[in-house]
């Protein structure tokens, strides 16, 4: 009796299994044979483009609308700023990253604010954003930016400026530099990762795998692949299993430290966390989640806005007008109060991430059946992605000359004018905006200050366009090469 129940019991289960199997294949079409399904399964948009975001941006141009559909991906894609606006403000509730999304990035994120929805959300947001709003957390968080460009950055760049066969790596050198900033902000531990002579610490490269791992997760046609690879924990589940266990250890590692050196009067956010919660696994994944946040987006925008001042001398030697007018020909760094006066700085960061965001675009997924104001149907459980970089290049969305670098279009008579969030969502926009654009802005004229101040910075290859890593946040394949030359006073 008991051999026969047990043989029922497993035959539904493996029954059922398969039925929600093939409804589940059914809903994503993966034999779609439309021309762009085809192009995109068979990786044949490569042949012209360089990048996967390139190509959608094509596809996005192309439709009049501004909205595509993936079906192997059961993914609508959109550069409509209405559309945006839709998503991440009138009909917020409808489109929550949902658990497709959170089952994606758990293994990494855990309940961290990015990851999660509805209350878990809601309270991570009213804690984080009365941190991240505080004048004396935005004071630490600049007093950390300014020790870390005069006693690393400054000295590893004259150690190689005038020499010619010193190639830099400006991507890795601003990778290092945001990560030691975030982990001093996040943890009030210093990691040390801008020290060329040190191997980047085993939290960076294990963090680095882990989201780059996941991410291309978010990419698979067939989600159920990475699924069963990771029940049989073999292939690149077995190596994101790995480097989750080494980020966990040091996370670990970082609490136990910052229990024993006290925390009632530290000022890192770890440290304000433990005072009103106890569960260390809730504290490991909120910690998580700003590295995240607050690591690969800004050194990413460091990255390419050096990338495009190459392209434009004339941009440069506006800026450097503007520094020595504000500050002087000084070497000191700027006040806050200066920062906000220079305009031009402002429009060319504004613009550099207009053309490159750090987050190249993000997804929601839709709860209920529903009409984008462009007319588009979204059905029930589709993914749903705005696209920032497509949105940066649509002449629709910023005229004629949306391709071209021209800080003065943020400009209006001398004076920086921000822009309709929803046709710049850059930071996001609506209800879950970016909590840490202000400290962002800080960090990026900060560094971007202190290096125009004293150096020269000409990238090695300039007609080399960039090709992107998949992954969460935008990051140059290869790097930015770039020779240092010290400039005369
Ligand atoms: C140039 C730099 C940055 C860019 C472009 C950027 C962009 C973004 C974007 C697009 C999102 C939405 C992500 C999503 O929901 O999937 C986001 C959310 C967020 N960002 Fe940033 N970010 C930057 C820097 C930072 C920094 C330095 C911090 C803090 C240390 C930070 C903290 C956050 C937080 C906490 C959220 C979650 C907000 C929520 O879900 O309610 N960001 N950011």
């Amino acid at each position: 009796m008991a051999v026969a129940f047990c043989v029922l019991f497993f035959s539904f289960t493996i029954l059922f299994s398969l039925f929600s199997l093939l409804i589940f294949i059914l809903r994503l079409k993966p034999w779609c044979n439309c021309e762009v399904c085809r192009s995109y399964l068979s990786s044949s948009w490569t042949k012209e483009f360089d990048n996967l975001c390139d190509w959608y941006t094509h596809l996005l141009r192309k439709s009049p609308t501004g909205t595509i559909h993936v079906h192997v991906l059961g993914n609508t894609i959109t550069a409509n700023p209405e559309n945006v606006e839709h998503i991440l403000k009138t009909k917020f509730n409808n489109y929550p990253k949902g658990k497709q999304f959170s089952v994606i990035l758990g293994d990494l994120l855990g309940r961290g604010i990015f990851n999660v929805d509805g209350d878990a959300w809601r309270f991570q947001r009213k804690m984080a954003s009365l941190e991240l709003g505080s004048v004396s957390v935005r004071s630490y968080s600049f007093e950390i930016v300014g020790s870390e460009i005069q006693s690393r950055l400054i000295p590893l760049l004259s150690s190689v400026a005038g020499k010619e066969d010193r190639v830099l790596d400006l991507q890795d050198v601003f990778r290092r530099f945001s990560f030691d900033n975030i982990c001093r902000f996040s943890f009030g531990l210093d990691p040390g990762c801008l020290d060329l002579s040190l191997p980047m610490s085993s939290f960076a490269v294990a963090f680095d795998l882990a989201s780059k791992l996941s991410a291309e997760r978010a990419m698979a046609a067939l989600p159920i692949v990475w699924k069963i690879k990771r029940l049989l924990n073999v292939g690149s589940e077995k190596k994101l299993k790995e480097a989750i266990r080494i980020v966990n250890s040091l996370a670990t590692e970082m609490r136990e430290k910052r229990r024993q050196m006290g925390f009632s009067d530290q000022k890192d956010l770890l440290s304000r966390f433990m005072a009103s919660i106890d569960d260390d696994e809730y504290l490991r994944d909120i910690v998580i989640s700003f590295v995240l946040a607050g690591r690969d987006t800004v050194a990413s925008a460091l990255t390419s806005f050096f990338y495009l001042l190459s392209q434009r001398p004339g941009v440069e030697a506006a800026i450097r007008d503007e520094m020595e007018r504000i500050i002087g020909r000084t070497q000191e760094g700027a006040s806050f109060e200066q920062m906000r006066e220079m305009h031009y700085l402002n429009a060319a960061i504004f613009e550099s991430m207009r053309l490159y965001p750090p987050v190249q675009f993000d997804s929601k997924f839709c709860q209920e059946d529903d009409i984008f104001p462009d007319g588009t149907f979204v059905q029930k459980g589709t993914r749903v992605t705005y696209h920032p970089y497509a949105m940066g290049r649509m002449e629709r969305v910023w005229g004629p000359d949306a391709l071209e670098f021209k800080p003065e279009r943020w400009l209006k008579n001398g004076v920086f004018q921000s822009e309709n969030p929803f046709k710049y969502p850059v930071f996001q926009a609506g209800l879950r905006v970016c909590l840490g654009k202000e400290m962002a802005l800080v960090e990026i004229r900060s560094v971007v200050l202190a290096i125009l101040q004293r150096f020269d910075i000409r990238v090695a290859d300039p007609n080399q366009a960039p090709r992107f890593v998949p992954g969460l946040t935008a990051t140059v394949r290869g790097g930015l090469p770039v020779l240092v030359q010290e400039r005369s006073s």
